[in-house]
């Protein structure tokens, strides 16, 4: 017995170290550990530590958050819309903090008819306030297979990512008086709702609920992130030294600068930044700093 349970030790404790430092190193997300579903009433559905569904249908859409909060992370999640007749629906994946004067980072999925584009909604709120949208078309089509989303939030900037490409840069302006979000730790929220009063073509189209229900998928959800718990932060006692850790200081290189004037130049149909008459006054500080 003694020479049998030394045998297993010593065979299980490298695996396990093994085991140990490759989660640490690629934070790969589990569902069951990671998220609660909030709402919906059975609607949401975890199906494996790596997949997670949500759905809609007359009587109620559904959500899930996340059982931590994070104050700056690299937060991918991998998509698979609402396929065919999605009009009227919305989906939304984002980071939110707590209260009345909360900071938020928003991607919304606006559904459409079966083969017209989806639109993806951006915004980021600071102190309770938002009016920042940005909208884009996809390149693809997000309905027919998964794809990665991500948010980018360290201390100088939010980097909006499709597939890896930047499709969105909000910089620190804290300079300029404009708040940036880096004080209040965030929740990762998602929910599939309707919102066919303005989501498909300014509410013109509505929701056909013979096609219901109506179903999002997620895949491979990983943080490599900051968790804040008991008013501390879990990147504090570590040396931002590795190359898991890049994200804390990363900032787009010239490649990624050209794809993400390739995006706003091809794929952008809405900028608050150049929205002149919404602005009669003289558009956000922030949207006056070059790039
Ligand atoms: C839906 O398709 C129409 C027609 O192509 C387009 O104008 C609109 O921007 C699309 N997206 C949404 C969410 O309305």
């Amino acid at each position: 017995m003694p020479s049998f349970s030394s045998f297993l030790s010593t065979m299980a404790m490298p695996l396990l170290l093994l085991l140990a430092s490759s989660l640490i190193a690629t934070n790969a997300g589990n569902f069951y550990q990671d998220f609660d579903i909030t709402w919906g009433d059975g609607r949401g559905k975890i199906i494996n530590s790596q997949l997670l569904a949500l759905s809609l249908d007359k009587t109620s859409g559904s959500g899930f958050q996340s059982k931590r909060d994070y104050l700056f992370g690299k937060i991918d999640m991998q998509l698979k819309l609402i396929p065919g007749n999605s009009a009227g629906t919305v989906t939304t994946y984002y980071l939110k903090s707590q209260g009345t004067t909360w900071d938020e980072i928003d991607f919304e999925f606006l559904g459409n008819l079966s083969g017209d584009p989806y639109i993806v909604h951006t915004n980021v709120f600071t102190q309770g306030k938002g009016n920042r949208e940005q909208q884009f078309y996809l390149w693809f089509d997000p309905t027919k297979n998964f794809h990665t989303y991500s948010i980018l939030w360290n201390p100088q900037r939010i980097i909006f990512s499709v597939d890896g490409i930047p499709i969105r840069v909000f910089k620190n302006s804290e300079s300029m008086g404009v708040p940036f979000p880096n004080k209040q730790p965030m929740k990762i929220y998602s929910s599939l709702w309707n919102a066919d009063d303005w989501a498909t073509r300014g509410g013109l189209v509505k929701t056909d609920w013979t096609k219901a229900p109506f179903k999002a998928f997620y895949r491979n959800f990983n943080a490599n992130a900051c968790v804040w718990s008991s008013q501390a932060s879990s990147c504090a006692s570590k040396t931002p030294s590795s190359a898991a850790d890049a994200w804390l200081s990363h900032d787009l290189d010239s490649t990624s600068q050209r794809k993400l004037r390739w995006v706003q130049k091809n794929y952008m149909i809405y900028n608050y930044c150049t929205d002149w008459k919404r602005f009669p006054q003289g558009v956000p500080a922030e949207c006056k700093r070059s790039s």
